[in-house]
């Protein structure tokens, strides 16, 4: 399991190229003060490889925010697993938007969770309740390191961040089920004034809108750093 805290950018459908640059270009160097976190950031598919060629030297990591369930063929649209790990470290599956808008059921996410494994891309598997963490139940054995982000549905994307007393639940839970070395992140209205209060219970954070301005991501990862 990572031991280090898990600070991941979930760009979501934002930023041109010359804005995605900038934010890496921000970022990248100013990062590697901060000893105690994983800075992890998710762009859009189209600039995965670019940013890459960026981060060479960089403690930042790239995950992507999806992956196909299917391995390479005709499936037009889609994006392997094989593609993105020259790239990537990381991927985000089954993020509620995506289950939501996209209809993703919980067998297509086991698939690509699956998929992901196969070529040792760790997975960031998105739950936002309990009966999702025990449809991973058939996959659990495929992998001693689970990554599951937490992010209740009404705090997402709202300015609502969830009690901690009950993302502390959650965390026992998902521990009791997947197991005691799961990393467990909370996702959902995260910002430097809050984040502290959560990555003190869990093992880092997913966030959306407030990890989109690189002074803002910096500051994310300063107050997880000085918490720890
Ligand atoms: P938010 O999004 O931080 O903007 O609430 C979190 C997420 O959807 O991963």
């Amino acid at each position: 399991m990572p031991h280090k805290t898990l600070i991941v950018g979930n760009w979501k459908m934002n930023k041109s190229l010359s804005q995605a640059v900038s934010f890496i270009t921000a970022v990248a160097e100013p990062v590697a003060q901060y000893k105690k976190i994983e800075p992890i950031v998710c762009p859009p598919y189209p600039w995965l490889a670019v940013i890459d060629g960026l981060l060479r030297d960089s403690s930042l990591q790239l995950g992507a925010q999806d992956v196909s369930a299917f391995k390479n063929g005709a499936y037009t649209g889609q994006v392997s697993a094989e593609m993105l790990a020259p790239h990537c470290q990381y991927v985000i599956i089954g993020h509620s938007e995506r289950r939501r808008l996209c209809q993703e059921t919980p067998d297509q996410i086991n698939d690509k969770i699956k998929r992901a494994l196969e070529v040792k891309l760790q997975p960031i598997v998105c739950i936002s309740n309990l009966s999702e963490v025990e449809a991973l139940a058939p996959i659990l054995p495929l992998t001693k390191h689970w990554v599951i982000a937490y992010e209740p549905l009404a705090a997402i994307g709202s300015g609502q961040a969830t009690d901690p007393a009950q993302v502390k639940d959650m965390v026992h839970h998902i521990h009791r089920l997947v197991g005691k070395n799961t990393t467990v992140l909370y996702g959902g209205s995260v910002t430097p004034d809050n984040i502290a209060q959560y990555t003190t219970i869990c093992q880092g954070a997913l966030v959306g809108g407030a990890s989109l301005d690189p002074q803002s991501f910096l500051q994310l990862c300063a107050q997880t750093d000085k918490a720890q």
